[in-house]
């Protein structure tokens, strides 16, 4: 049996005796930033978009550069080394070693990149409206940052609810995302997802969803919806790099019309054309 392993700043080492610090600013304060990539074929998917927002990540927090050509490498090879299949990647960057409180002192960031399973997205699902909001004025709008326990305890409302995934409005009532994806809607054959200015990450599924849409010809809005707009949709869908393109069936107890419906259909083939011809679109 392949031993598991994980890389710890450039060295792979087994699972069972990788570390951190006690003291390590992302595990004490949530100090740092991540990344979720997936494999097709063994390869990392649209890497070169994933970096990139680890690095405007990165910098945004004030964490020092990285060292991206060794992440990439890192991606790689560690689905193989780990005997997986597909896989989901996962890159941690904490800010390193230091004191236990927000004024952060050291310099010398901790970088993990980590691989597990990873199943097939199911066909259609169900969410529920979070009772929380995103604030799109906050200190970390756009960083994928290591500070997740709102999106945690959003998630676990889902799930009590029967859902797979909690959807945030903002503070204004806007449309904002999930806790783990990008949402879009489609209304008299128009294709809605909020905009950035909304609070939501730039997702990297929901970037190359938007250009696909756009070499269809289908009519696309990027802006600010209201959340009586998406409850009112003839069509939804999710977008993340594990959930790929997945409609939505149901967002509390009403019941999606088309599911899925001609929009997100046509998305979602030629999302899956795109991952068969194109690993780094
Ligand atoms: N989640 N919004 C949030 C808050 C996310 O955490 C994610 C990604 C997305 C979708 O981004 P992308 O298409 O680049 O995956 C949107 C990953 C999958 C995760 O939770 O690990």
């Amino acid at each position: 049996m392949t031993e598991s392993v994980v890389w710890c700043d450039g060295t792979f080492v087994g699972t069972a005796v990788a570390h951190v610090s006690v003291f390590d600013r992302g595990l004490t304060v949530g100090d740092g930033v991540f990344e979720t990539l997936r494999t097709y074929g063994g390869v990392p998917f649209a890497a070169r978009r994933h970096l990139d927002r680890l690095e405007r990540s990165a910098a945004s927090l004030g964490l020092a550069p990285l060292d991206r050509a060794a992440i990439l490498e890192a991606l790689c090879a560690i689905s193989e080394r780990n005997g997986l299949g597909e896989a989901r990647l996962r890159v941690t960057v904490t800010a390193g070693v230091g004191m236990p409180g927000s004024s952060r002192d050291t310099t010398v960031p901790v970088t993990l990149v980590a691989a597990t399973a990873l199943g097939t997205p199911a066909p259609s699902t169900s969410v529920v409206v979070a009772p929380w909001t995103r604030n799109e004025r906050g200190a970390l709008v756009g960083i994928k940052s290591l500070s997740y326990a709102a999106n945690v305890r959003a998630l676990a409302f889902a799930e009590a609810h029967g859902a797979s995934e909690a959807i945030f409005a903002n503070t204004v009532g806007d449309l904002c995302e999930g806790t783990g994806s990008n949402t879009f809607f489609v209304r008299g054959g128009v294709l809605v997802t909020p905009a950035l200015a909304s609070g939501c990450l730039a997702g990297v599924t929901r970037a190359l969803v938007l250009e696909l849409a756009h070499d269809l010809g289908t009519p696309v809005e990027e802006r600010a919806a209201s959340l009586d707009e998406f409850l009112a949709a003839d069509e939804a869908f999710l977008t993340s790099t594990t959930r790929e393109v997945q409609p939505i069936a149901h967002i509390d107890d009403r019941a999606i019309a088309s599911v899925p419906g001609p929009v997100t259909e046509q998305l979602a083939a030629a999302f899956g054309r795109l991952t068969a011809s194109d690993l780094d679109p």
